[in-house]
């Protein structure tokens, strides 16, 4: 099978996807498929990348890629030096491995529908909710999910810091809607701070949330649907960021080495385990999520849970949940690619 993985991307989550797309280019049995890297450059070209010395070329120039609509597959190849047109041999299922905007917020997952290509992962309207925290958070509270307090801001209308401080408290969380990986994300307690996050949030998005601050635990489930429909949900693990970082911010993500610790499967008493795993069922359905999504929540010292968000193209680097908390469940990394691909078949 011939699966087209795409990585790479204009948004401001591009390198991180460069990590993930490695460790699946990695996990892919060649036995199985012939894949093919696609690098999405920051412009949004795409350009036929390759795979040598375990690592993936992102080309500034090359072969750009094109798919045929109602080509159920098709693709054809333009070189950028101007030369023949040509055509690839057809693309069994894209695999968009993208984070965050015009990627993992159903910009892509249209283009397969158009083009009429297999997809592996969640389609369009569950990846549009899932970026949109702004939307999921009304769609999580509509299901009876609980989610922390929080207040959407839009450009040109602000809202007073003394309205923030006496709904939500203090500190408390400026983020843009529609963002990955903490990116443009502050965490505040005073009117100048407030004033930077505001600057700092509007140069990611035009629509933030300012948040409560939960003081608990972060635990993630990463939730896998078979061709049937039915959900898999694995163990719970549990994120524990550094204490110099404040929070799990990009650097204690992505720079620092030691940012965080990953505890998985997360040491939890058995039946809030249990209700972790069927809230994250509900919040995958309730968010309109098919495929796959990892789903994040906070955990208080009294035990209250809480869903953070869900991620539909969760981050597949070497410090990234979704696959360490499948493998506590029994799921293997290729097992995980070969269900993806099971379900965007079906
Ligand atoms: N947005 C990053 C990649 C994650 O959720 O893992
Ligand atoms: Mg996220």
């Amino acid at each position: 099978l011939r699966i087209a993985v795409l990585f790479g991307g204009r948004s401001a989550e591009h390198d991180v996807s460069v990590l993930s797309a490695t460790n699946v280019m990695r996990a892919l049995d060649p036995a199985k498929y012939d894949a093919v890297p696609i690098f999405v450059t920051r412009e949004g070209q795409w350009l036929l990348s390759g795979f040598q010395d375990d690592a993936l070329a992102t080309p500034s120039v090359g072969t750009e890629i094109c798919l045929v609509p109602g080509g159920r597959g098709r693709a054809m190849a333009i070189p950028t030096d101007g030369g023949a047109l040509g055509e690839l041999p057809e693309i069994g299922i894209l695999f968009p491995v993208l984070h965050g905007l015009h990627g993992e917020d159903g910009a892509v997952q249209g283009l397969a529908e158009v083009t009429r290509v297999p997809l592996a992962g969640c389609g369009i309207v569950g990846s549009a909710n899932a970026l949109d925290k702004d939307i999921a958070k009304r769609l999580l509270g509509e299901a009876g999910l609980p989610t922390a307090r929080s207040l959407t801001i839009r450009a040109g209308a602000a809202l007073a810091f003394a309205e923030l401080q006496a709904t939500l408290g203090l500190p408390l969380f400026i983020k843009p809607a529609r963002q990955g990986s903490s990116v443009g994300v502050s965490k505040i307690s005073t009117e100048s701070d407030y004033a930077e996050a505001l600057a700092e949030g509007f140069r990611h998005d035009s629509k933030l949330l300012a948040e409560e601050f939960i003081r608990g635990r972060e635990i993630e489930c990463s939730v896998l649907e078979d061709p049937q429909g039915g959900l898999f949900v694995s163990r719970p693990g549990e994120i524990v960021p550094a204490e110099s970082h404040g929070f799990y911010s990009y650097d204690a993500k992505y720079i620092d080495q030691d940012g965080a610790a990953l505890n998985v499967p997360a040491s939890l008493p058995e039946e809030i385990e249990d209700s972790l795993r069927v809230m994250a069922a509900q919040a995958f359905r309730a968010v309109g999520c098919d495929g796959m999504a990892r789903v994040d929540f906070f955990v208080t010292a009294e035990m209250r849970l809480l869903v953070n968000e869900l991620n539909t193209i969760p981050g597949f680097t070497d410090i990234s949940m979704y696959s360490k908390a499948m493998a506590a469940s029994g799921v293997s990394y290729a097992e995980i690619i070969d269900r993806l691909v099971a379900h965007g078949l079906a």
